[in-house]
C-alpha cells in the first residue's frame, strides 16, 4: 500500500532545478518531485486570510489543510490562468472568461485542455433529421474541480472497463501530488532510493545518475499509488508509462507538430482504472489492440503508417510520416533513443531500428480531454473529418462533419493543424495505419 509518511515526503523535497518555458519565464514547481508544501498546504486552515469553505463533494476541504475546495482546485490555482491569451506553459485547463460561446479552450498541450468538458455541441445533420448533441461530459475525464466549475460526469459513475468512481476522478487520482515515484539510474522506478534531483518528462531533463533520481513521467502514480482519501481496492498495478516530451510542448501546431516520443507502458498505465476496455469482455465501443504485444504494428501496418499522407497519397516514407494525431509507441525504454526521437526534425514514424513500435490508448485518445466525443484526438463520430476543404461547415444549415463547431474550434481541436494537410474529403484517422482497409 501506498502511504507516504510525512517524513518521506519531506526526504524528497532537496532538488532545485529550473526549466524555462515557452514564454521566456523560468518556472519550477515540483522539480519531478514534491514542490515546497505551501504551494498546496496551508498550515493555518485558510488561504489567503479567508477559512476554507466546508463545501466540497468528496468531503475534502480543510481535511489536508489545502488551498481549495478539492485536490483539483488547488492544481487548478497554478494550472489554469484568466487572461492566457494563447497556449501558455504548464497550463491545462481555460479559465470560462477567456472562452465564450463560440471560442475554443486556449491550451493546446499532449494531454489537452480541461476546457472542452465545458463545450457542448448541436447541429442538424440533414434535413428533417433530429438535432445531434455532442456534450461536454463526453469530451474526456470529468474531473473535479468545483472552485473551477468542473463537475463528476453526469453519465459514467465509474471508469469504463474498471470500476473507479467518478465522484473521485481529479487530477490526483493520476498524478502523485507528493511526486514520490522516480526513475533511478538503472532505469527502475521506486518511491525510494537516490533523492529526486528534477524533472524526468523533458527532453532537456538531466538523466538520472546514482547520486540523483528524476521523476517519472508527468509525476504519475505507480504501483501501490491510492490517495489516502480514497478508500476501497484502487491501488494502481501498473507503473508509469516511458516518454519524453519536447520542453515547449504547449503550442500551436500550424507550421509543426509537437512531437512527445511515447516509448512503453502507457495502455498498461491507462489500465489501471480502465483494466477491460475495448477486449473481448467489452466489445463496445470496439474491439482494438493497444500496448504491446497485441498492439505491435507488424512491417505491414508500420509501412501502411509511413507511406499514408492522407486519403488518395500514399506517397511518404518514415523520415517525416509523423502524425501528432495518430501518435504511436516507439516500443523501447531506451532515454537516449526517445530523446533522439523527440530532438529529430522532421519527425519520423515507426521505425525497428528504435525499437517495437505498437498502437496504444494515446494512439487515438488523449489522456486529459479534446474537442470530440470520447476524448478522440480527431472525430470519430463523422464519415468525413475535412469535407469541402474545411474542418467546418459552420454556414451550412445541415452539419454531418463539422458538427456544430465553427470553424475556430474544429481548428483548435485539430490543434491548428492546417485542413490543407488532408485530402479535401478526409475519413477518420483510423486509415492512417489501416489505410487500405475498410473501417
Ligand atoms: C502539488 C500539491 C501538493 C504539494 C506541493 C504538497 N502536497 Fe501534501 N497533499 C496534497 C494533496 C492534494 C493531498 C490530499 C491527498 C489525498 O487526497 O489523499 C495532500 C495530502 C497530504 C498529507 C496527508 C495524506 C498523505 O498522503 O499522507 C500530508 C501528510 C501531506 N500532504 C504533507 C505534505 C508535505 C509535508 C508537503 C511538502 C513537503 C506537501 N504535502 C506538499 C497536495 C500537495
Ligand atoms: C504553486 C503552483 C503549482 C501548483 C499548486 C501545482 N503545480 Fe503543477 N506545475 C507548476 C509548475 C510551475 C510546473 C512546471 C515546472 C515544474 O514541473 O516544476 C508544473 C508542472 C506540472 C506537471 C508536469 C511536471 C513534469 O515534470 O513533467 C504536472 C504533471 C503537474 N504540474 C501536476 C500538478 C498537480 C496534479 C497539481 C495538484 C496536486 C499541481 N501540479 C499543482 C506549478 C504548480
Ligand atoms: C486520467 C488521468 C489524468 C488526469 C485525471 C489528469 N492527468 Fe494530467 N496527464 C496525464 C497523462 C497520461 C499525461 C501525459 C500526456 C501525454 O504526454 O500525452 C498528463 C500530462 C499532464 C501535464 C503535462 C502537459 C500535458 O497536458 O501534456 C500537466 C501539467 C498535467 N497533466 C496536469 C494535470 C492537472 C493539473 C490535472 C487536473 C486538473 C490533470 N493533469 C489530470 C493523466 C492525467
Ligand atoms: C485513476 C483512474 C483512471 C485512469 C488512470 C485513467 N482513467 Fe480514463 N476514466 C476514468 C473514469 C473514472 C472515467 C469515467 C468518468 C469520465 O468519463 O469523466 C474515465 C473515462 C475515460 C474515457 C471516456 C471519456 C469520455 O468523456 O467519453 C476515456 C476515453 C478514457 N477514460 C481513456 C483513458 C486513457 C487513454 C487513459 C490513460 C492515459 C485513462 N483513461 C486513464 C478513470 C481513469
Ligand atoms: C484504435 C483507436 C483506439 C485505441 C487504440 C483505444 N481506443 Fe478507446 N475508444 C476509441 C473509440 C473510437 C471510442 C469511442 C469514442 C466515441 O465516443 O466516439 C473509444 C472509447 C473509449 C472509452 C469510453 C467507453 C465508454 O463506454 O464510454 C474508454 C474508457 C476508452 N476508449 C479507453 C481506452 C483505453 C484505456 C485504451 C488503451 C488500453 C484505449 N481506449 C485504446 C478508440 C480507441
Ligand atoms: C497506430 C495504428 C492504428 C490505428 C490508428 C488504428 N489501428 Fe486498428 N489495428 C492496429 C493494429 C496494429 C491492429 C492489430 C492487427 C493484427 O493483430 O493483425 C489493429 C486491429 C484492428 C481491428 C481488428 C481487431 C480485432 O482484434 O479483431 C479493427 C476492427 C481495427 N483495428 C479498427 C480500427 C479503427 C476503427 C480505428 C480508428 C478508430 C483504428 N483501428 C485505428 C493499428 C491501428
Amino acid at each position: 500500500m501506498y502511504s507516504p509518511s510525512f517524513k518521506l515526503v519531506l526526504t524528497s523535497l532537496v532538488s532545485v532545478t529550473v526549466l524555462t518555458v515557452s514564454n521566456g519565464s523560468v518556472y519550477a514547481f515540483h522539480r519531478g518531485g514534491v514542490g515546497e508544501c505551501e504551494g498546496c498546504h496551508t498550515m493555518h486552515n485558510s488561504y489567503e486570510g479567508q477559512p476554507l469553505t466546508p463545501t466540497s463533494p468528496v468531503g475534502m476541504s480543510g481535511k489536508y489543510l489545502l488551498k481549495g475546495s478539492d485536490q483539483s482546485s488547488v492544481c487548478l490555482n497554478c494550472h489554469q490562468k484568466a487572461g492566457d491569451i494563447g497556449p501558455t506553459g504548464f497550463h491545462v485547463s481555460t479559465a470560462d472568461t477567456d472562452m465564450p460561446t463560440g471560442t475554443p479552450p486556449r491550451q493546446l498541450t499532449p494531454g489537452g485542455d480541461f476546457g472542452w468538458l465545458k463545450k457542448s455541441y448541436t447541429w442538424i445533420p440533414s434535413l428533417g433529421a433530429t438535432t445531434q448533441t455532442s456534450v461536454g461530459d463526453n469530451h474526456g475525464h470529468n474531473i473535479v474541480a468545483q472552485d473551477y466549475g468542473y463537475f463528476p460526469d453526469a453519465y459514467r459513475t465509474t471508469s469504463p472497463g474498471g470500476n473507479y468512481p467518478s465522484t473521485y476522478l481529479g487530477c490526483t487520482s493520476c498524478h502523485d501530488p507528493h511526486g514520490i515515484y522516480r526513475r533511478l539510474s538503472d532505469g527502475s522506478i521506486s518511491t525510494s532510493g537516490a533523492t529526486i534531483k528534477g524533472s524526468g518528462s523533458l527532453v532537456g531533463s538531466a538523466d538520472p545518475d546514482p547520486q540523483g533520481a528524476v521523476g517519472v513521467y508527468r509525476l504519475l502514480g505507480g504501483v501501490g499509488y491510492n490517495p489516502k482519501s480514497l478508500s476501497g481496492g484502487f491501488a494502481f498495478s501498473y507503473n508509469p508509462p516511458a516518454a519524453v516530451a519536447p520542453d515547449i510542448y504547449n503550442r500551436s501546431e500550424s507550421s509543426t507538430q509537437t512531437r512527445v516520443a511515447y516509448g512503453s507502458g502507457m495502455s498498461d498505465w491507462c489500465r489501471n482504472c480502465h483494466a477491460n476496455i475495448h477486449t473481448d469482455a467489452a466489445l463496445t465501443p470496439l474491439k482494438h489492440p493497444a500496448g504491446s504485444p497485441n498492439g505491435n504494428l507488424s512491417v505491414d501496418y508500420t509501412s501502411y503508417y509511413d507511406q499514408y499522407v492522407k486519403d488518395g497519397d500514399m506517397t511518404g516514407m518514415e523520415a517525416n510520416a509523423y502524425l501528432s494525431l495518430v501518435p504511436f509507441e516507439a516500443g523501447t525504454s531506451n532515454y537516449a533513443t526517445l530523446k533522439s526521437i523527440v530532438t529529430n526534425t522532421p519527425t519520423k514514424g515507426p521505425s525497428t531500428t528504435d525499437g517495437t513500435p505498437a498502437v496504444m490508448c494515446l494512439s487515438c485518445h488523449r489522456a486529459h480531454a479534446s474537442g470530440w466525443d470520447g476524448s478522440m484526438r480527431w472525430n470519430n463520430q463523422t464519415a468525413n473529418i475535412v469535407y469541402n476543404g474545411k474542418y467546418s461547415q459552420e454556414t451550412d444549415a445541415f452539419q454531418p462533419y463539422g458538427q456544430g463547431r465553427n470553424s475556430l474550434e474544429a481548428q483548435k481541436a485539430y490543434y491548428d493543424i492546417p485542413a490543407t494537410l488532408f485530402s479535401s474529403t478526409q475519413r477518420p484517422l483510423c486509415y492512417k495505419c489501416h489505410a487500405t482497409g475498410t473501417k
